[in-house]
């Protein structure tokens, strides 16, 4: 285990069972039909990049980029968006994919930029959510975890870009992001 981490929340056998679950109940969901995946960089490239493959489908992947941490752990209520969506949204079944559901912020202002460009459907699926943390109300339509209020990382999701790589979610020391 890595030396920063307090405890592992999630282990990668577990998170590994529970997106063979998302990818079979988004399988059944969408039969017939093509899905764009958006993912929300960078804290999913881990996620959607295993979901993807548990998804069978005729699927699209994009990404935009999102901040509103910075080098923080504590979400600054701004969200960024660092890319001008440059694909078709209109009339298509759009997916946000997110690495964590927290105050609900990121997720409130990208719903309503793609809501802009009247998809076909759209709906969101988070890796992990932090409910007691929300800010604004916002239910996802796939998660994968209930995570406790604690600030996490691994399996995509970074302290100041570091630790991304790790293959599970774990809980930071608090001596290390205070
Ligand atoms: P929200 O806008 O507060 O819902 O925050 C969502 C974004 O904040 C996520 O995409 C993450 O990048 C980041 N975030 C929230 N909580 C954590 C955490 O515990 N660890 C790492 N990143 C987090
Ligand atoms: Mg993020």
């Amino acid at each position: 285990m890595n030396k920063d981490v307090e405890k592992i929340l999630f282990s990668q056998e577990q998170i590994c069972e529970r997106i063979k679950e998302l990818g079979a109940q988004i399988t059944k969901d969408y039969a017939g039909k093509k899905l764009v995946l958006l993912g929300v960089l960078k804290g999913c490239y881990v996620f959607l990049a295993d979901l993807a493959r548990n998804i069978d489908l005729d699927v699209e992947i994009q990404f935009l980029t999102a901040s509103s941490y910075g080098f923080s752990s504590v979400s600054s209520g701004k969200v960024n968006v660092n890319e001008a969506i440059d694909f078709e949204i209109k009339g298509r079944d759009i997916m946000l994919i997110e690495d964590i559901l927290d105050t609900g912020v990121t997720l409130t202002a990208l719903r309503a930029m793609v809501l802009k460009q009247k998809p076909a459907s759209l709906k969101t699926c988070t890796l992990l959510d932090k409910p007691e943390r929300r800010e604004m109300q916002f239910t996802a339509d796939y998660t994968g975890f209930v995570c406790p209020n604690e600030f996490v990382i691994g399996y995509g999701l970074d302290f100041g870009e570091r630790y991304r790589n790790l293959p599970y979610v774990g809980s930071l020391k608090k001596e290390i992001y205070e």
